[in-house]
């Protein structure tokens, strides 16, 4: 089992993380786990090039030629993003950006996520949502959010939170079960 999980938040333990590791907690151990903090990466935004379009691979050289490695190389993808202005963060709009010149690569992986915020969520469901479905992947997990109440949040006011994101974790190992082992 060949997990990506794509940390998309500007805090590398905070609410979102948290979020994450829940859910990962569920897969057994001999899912082998990549994790990829976004804000340690140094990666533009998907510019005005468009050489993708002749070359058919990203010709930017910067941090995302390695995460487009470990994307190619994951069956399921995990995405964890606060939700940021009603939407992804903007580390993670980036890499979806990025990954135009991608067509077809990412088809049939599993995707999930985990999300925090406390409103305007719906936003940043669909932005995740758009991105598996245009890229053919198949939509897994069971949609956990984390509603952090404060400004800067504290997952710990929102006893269901960490709740869902353990269900989230056990719903793709599910499905990952049923898509590679029971079908074999
Ligand atoms: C710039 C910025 C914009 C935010 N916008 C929203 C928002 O639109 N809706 C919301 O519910 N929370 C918003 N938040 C709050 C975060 O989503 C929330 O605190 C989240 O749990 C932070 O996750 P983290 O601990 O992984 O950074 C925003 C936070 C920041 C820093």
């Amino acid at each position: 089992m060949k997990v990506l999980a794509i940390y998309g938040s500007p805090r590398k333990e905070g609410n979102t993380a948290k979020m994450m590791d829940a859910a990962l907690s569920e897969f057994p151990e001999e899912a082998e786990i990549h994790r990829v903090y976004l804000s340690e990466l140094n990666f533009s935004a998907c510019g005005p090039c468009r050489e993708c379009k002749t070359t058919g691979n990203c010709v930017i050289q910067d941090d995302m030629q390695q995460v487009y490695k470990e994307m190619l190389w994951a069956e399921m993808i995990v995405f964890g993003s606060p939700t940021q202005f009603s939407d992804v963060s903007s580390d993670l709009k980036k890499l979806m950006e990025r990954t135009w010149w991608m067509k077809g690569d990412l088809k049939n992986k599993i995707g999930g996520y985990v999300i925090t915020g406390r409103r305007y969520m719906e936003s940043t469901l669909n932005t995740l949502h758009a991105f598996m479905l245009r890229h053919r992947m198949i939509l897994g997990g069971s949609g956990a959010l984390g509603f952090t109440h404060t400004e800067m949040g504290n997952l710990d006011n929102d006893p269901l939170a960490l709740k869902d994101a353990h269900k989230t974790g056990k719903r793709l190992v599910e499905l990952y079960r049923f898509i590679y082992s029971e079908k074999k």
